[in-house]
């Protein structure tokens, strides 16, 4: 069931010549009801449904989480296999980079440079490489991604389609606690008083989504809601809350027009906290 070297790919390859198509739920871990639910929708579509489990430094600025990042490997084995996955890709540092630091990496582009990768120099270069990398060892048909990190779904959509990889890229819909908050690996950080207070992100995109669906097509009006419901969590500290175009992620000017989405990125206690949700126009 574990594999970590090399070896995967060409494993695969058999499998890929009897005609096995074959599934891929790219993981950092610490798995939570998002990363079973891409897990299980893989399995109901694909007939082998290989999850990684890798915390790649690439991704992580200095100062950022990478050490403090939860690692839970053998729950997160048991739960993979419980979930149907028939293959968990578990490389270690230097099976994914025998060479350190990288000469080539992944440009992200313009995409990659905005919100989340404004507030975070360098990590959809981190995020668009390892993933070419992973997609180059697996080789599945195709990859599942959350929309809970739209602006990265939308980047591996474009890498995809712009570098020619022979990959199907599904989106799944983000999973909820019960009071909204976003499942994330990181909410392990909150204690009960942040944990509270970490709603007030989903909150702000519900208002959002309210004005929007009363017929509010002000790109500025729907980001002053946003930003007042943040600023009345006294805990909670706001990076972003914006519009922007779906595919692009370029942040809507003045009037809503294509299929957009609210974004918003808030600091919670030690917590960095992102969330996101589509306006219907
Ligand atoms: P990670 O944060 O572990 O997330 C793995 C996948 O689970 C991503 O596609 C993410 O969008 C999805 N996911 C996380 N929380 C979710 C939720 N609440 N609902 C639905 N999907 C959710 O994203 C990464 O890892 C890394 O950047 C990676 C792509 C593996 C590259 O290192």
């Amino acid at each position: 069931m574990i594999e970590r070297g090399r070896a995967l790919r060409s494993r695969l390859d058999a499998e890929r010549s009897a005609g096995t198509t074959v599934g891929f739920v790219p993981t950092m871990g610490a798995f939570h009801e998002g990363h079973l639910g891409l897990l299980k929708r893989a399995v109901a579509e694909r007939d082998l449904v290989v999850v990684s489990i890798f915390v790649n430094p690439l991704q992580f600025g200095p100062g950022e989480d990478f050490e403090a990042y939860p690692r839970q490997r053998e729950r997160d084995l048991a739960l993979a296999e419980e979930a149907g996955a028939a293959l968990a890709y578990v490389p270690d540092l230097v099976d994914v980079y025998p060479s350190w630091p990288l000469e080539v990496s992944v440009d992200p582009g313009p995409l990659g440079e905005r919100l989340e990768g404004a507030a975070r120099p360098g990590h959809f270069r981190g995020v668009a490489t390892v993933v070419a990398k992973l997609f180059n060892r697996v080789g599945p048909s195709t990859a599942y991604f959350g929309e809970k990190d739209a602006q990265q779904l939308a980047l591996i959509r474009r890498m995809v389609q712009e570098l020619d990889f022979p990959v199907e890229i599904v989106g799944c819909p983000i999973v909820r606690e019960p009071d909204g908050l976003a499942m994330s690996s990181r909410n392990a950080y909150l204690g009960p008083e942040d944990r509270a207070a970490a709603t007030c992100l989903h909150r702000a995109l519900a208002a959002a989504r309210r004005l929007a669906a009363g017929g509010e097509r002000d790109a500025a009006a729907l980001r002053r809601v946003m930003a007042r419901v943040v600023a009345a969590e006294a805990r909670a500290e706001l990076d972003y809350a914006t519009v922007v175009d779906e595919a692009t992620f370029e942040e809507v000017p003045e009037t809503l027009e294509g299929p957009s989405r609210a974004v918003i990125a808030a600091r919670v206690g030690p917590a960095r906290l992102i969330d996101n949700e589509r306006l219907r126009t």
